[in-house]
């Protein structure tokens, strides 16, 4: 058998990877499977936040079948001009986050999950519009496959936003306070640009230890649009297991 601890308020559980046999599927497969289950939660007449990556993308397919066979009637709002592109490719409806009031539902992936549900989000560098989309949600739903489950969040470099005009101030004042390494992140040799039009620090904590007090600091630099770090946000988290098994762990913020 294979498993990982996982720990909650709670105690401690295992998710169990079942019987490690010949059937692994492929990351891929598991991804799909994961947005295939978390598309059967949105409801007709759902106002749904649809999320960025490649665990996303499988959501918005998903949808679109459903709209397709089903005559299912939604609307999305996305977290970034690709997924506002792929949504357009599949007759999705959409509306800008300013003309709705709140959502039903997110949907979105991340890129490291802990065991109270918080998480380090930006990897695709959409962290500015997946945060915003989330606070305006009722709930948000991380989607992910296992290996995004940590035990402490930091290895996945923290994407933190930040405005072009002070890019080198803000990595020093990381550098100097936190002593890690802050990278500007790159694409096609030019600096990379979010949505919008803000650089990425690429911040290599590799351990991060009060997660809530560092996402309000880092906010607090002048500079600094947004942070990865999402904290109390997920309300459940779905994660697909390499045998296929779908595991569900829900937060609890009481
Ligand atoms: C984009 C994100 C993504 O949700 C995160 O990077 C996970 O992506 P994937 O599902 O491709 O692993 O935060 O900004």
């Amino acid at each position: 058998m294979g498993g990982r601890w996982f720990y909650t308020r709670g105690g401690p559980f295992l998710l169990n990877f079942g019987t490690i046999s010949s059937l692994m599927y492929s990351k891929d497969e598991i991804k799909r499977r994961v947005g295939i289950y978390a598309s059967a939660l949105v409801q007709p007449g759902m106002v749904v936040g649809l999320g960025t990556g490649s665990t996303a993308y499988w959501v918005i397919m998903a949808l679109g079948e459903r709209m397709k066979k089903e005559g299912l009637v939604f609307t999305g709002v996305p977290t970034s001009k690709i997924t506002a592109s792929l949504c357009l490719d599949m007759g999705i409806p959409l509306l800008e986050l300013n003309n709705v009031g709140t959502l039903d539902i997110d949907i979105d992936g991340a890129d490291e999950i802990d065991a109270q549900l918080n998480l380090i989000k930006g990897g695709g560098g959409a962290l500015l519009q997946e945060k915003m989309v989330a606070a305006a949600s009722k709930q948000l739903i991380i989607i992910a496959d296992y290996s995004k489950l940590v035990k402490q969040l930091g290895v996945f470099p923290l994407p933190v936003e930040v405005d072009p005009d002070c890019w080198k101030e803000v990595q020093k004042g990381i550098n100097k306070t936190y002593k890690v390494a802050a990278i500007l992140r790159d694409k096609d040799d030019l600096p990379f640009l979010t949505d919008h039009g803000h650089y990425i620090l690429d911040c290599y904590f590799k351990v991060i230890g009060q997660a809530q007090e560092l996402c309000a600091d880092l906010n607090n630099i002048p500079g600094v649009i947004e942070n990865g770090l999402f904290i109390k946000m997920a309300h459940k988290a779905i994660v697909g297991m390499p045998n296929g098994r779908i595991e569900q762990v829900s937060a609890d913020y009481s």
